[in-house]
């Protein structure tokens, strides 16, 4: 029996109603099949897949570069205003359903303005539904603008000039896709620029890449999260530092099964990760492509690693102590945690 619980499904019951907070969110690796296919007709893309079944069925990876191939083709389909709004909107259908309070989205412009489409397109369609889910929803959130990390920091300044007349509603830079020989130290510059322009930084590190990419997170881009970070446990004087610091890390249990970062899900750090003091938070990274939203990814650890009510508390209470809201905002969602756990 699970401690705090009766039964699994409990547990189950518990995590669904869950007030909670998601941070590690790639917009276009929300895109499903069906989407896909959709967008495919209506902007008459070709797609190398006959049917839904196809698609799904190419979604077996063995890292992170066989996942980002078929990710960075699938975006393809995204074109018009309205593309990016229908991708957004239906992200955000499946957070309110999965009980999610606040969103934290990363998006990567390189992937659209490298095929022609202009930045303001991809911001305007991803903005209007993150508008109506606040009206209609109440959901709250911010945007990320991830940085490839497999092109030159010279693009990525270029990118940061290109959003410039749109960071009102921008609230922070990361860097994402290929970690492996793209270390945080090439982006040494512009992510100093981005910070001198008010903005939040967070990058993955950790994921696939050593320990030392992740202090480079820390020393040369001066996170404020860290995304994945599950290498960082090889390194025992880092796993002091993060803990110390308070460093929010965006774990993200199916990516990790999905990509082999872990064999087996019974086999995952997080527990480890909750047991050294780290500040870690659950999310589902691209759902579509790894087969689950964040509440599966809860499900899945919960059952692997048995996890207890009190860490599952401590899990939704991180996400939104790690998030971009102010203090009152923060506060606010803290207090629900604690009358739901109280009152289940
Ligand atoms: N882009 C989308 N998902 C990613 C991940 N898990 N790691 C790196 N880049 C990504
Ligand atoms: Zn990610």
């Amino acid at each position: 029996m699970p401690d705090g619980f009766t039964s699994a499904e409990e547990r189950a019951a518990f995590i669904a109603a869950l007030p909670k907070a998601e941070l590690h969110l790639h917009i276009e690796g929300s895109l499903e099949p069906e989407l896909m296919f959709e967008l495919a007709q209506r902007n008459k893309v070709a797609i190398p897949f006959a049917s839904v079944e196809d698609v799904r069925a190419a979604y077996a990876f063995s890292n992170l570069q066989d996942f980002l191939d078929i990710y960075y083709q699938g975006m393809g389909v995204l074109h018009s205003e309205r593309d990016f709004y229908d991708l957004t909107a239906a992200y955000l259908t499946r957070a309110h359903a999965d009980a999610v309070r606040h969103v934290e989205i990363f998006f990567d412009p390189q992937g659209h303005t490298d095929r022609g489409v202009a930045f303001g397109t991809v911001i305007a369609g991803i903005t209007r539904a993150l508008d109506d889910a606040r009206t209609s929803y109440g959901m709250t959130s911010k945007l990320i603008m991830c940085f490839l990390r497999h092109l030159s920091e010279a693009e990525a300044e270029k990118t940061l000039d290109e959003a410039l007349p749109f960071l009102d509603r921008i609230d922070g830079v990361g860097l994402d896709s290929s970690e492996v020989g793209h270390p945080p130290a090439k982006f040494e510059r512009v992510f100093g620029r981005a910070r001198s322009l008010g903005l939040k930084i967070v990058a993955h590190a950790g994921e696939e890449g050593p320990p030392a990419y992740v202090h480079e997170a820390l020393d040369l881009l001066k996170v404020h999260r860290i995304d994945h970070g599950n290498r960082s446990l090889e390194d025992p004087a880092l796993i002091a530092r993060l803990a110390a610091e308070g460093m929010t890390l965006t774990v993200c249990p199916l990516s990790n099964l999905k990509l082999c970062v872990v064999n087996d899900i019974t086999a995952h750090p997080l527990k480890t990760m909750l047991d050294a003091g780290l500040k870690a938070t659950i999310n589902s990274d691209d759902p579509s492509y790894f087969g689950g939203y964040v509440n599966a990814n809860y499900q899945a650890v919960a059952d692997a690693l048995d996890l207890s009510k009190d860490d599952i508390v401590t899990l939704a209470r991180n996400s939104f102590a790690g998030s971009f809201l102010n203090e009152t905002g923060r506060a606010k969602h803290l207090a629900a945690i604690d009358a739901y756990a109280a009152a289940a």
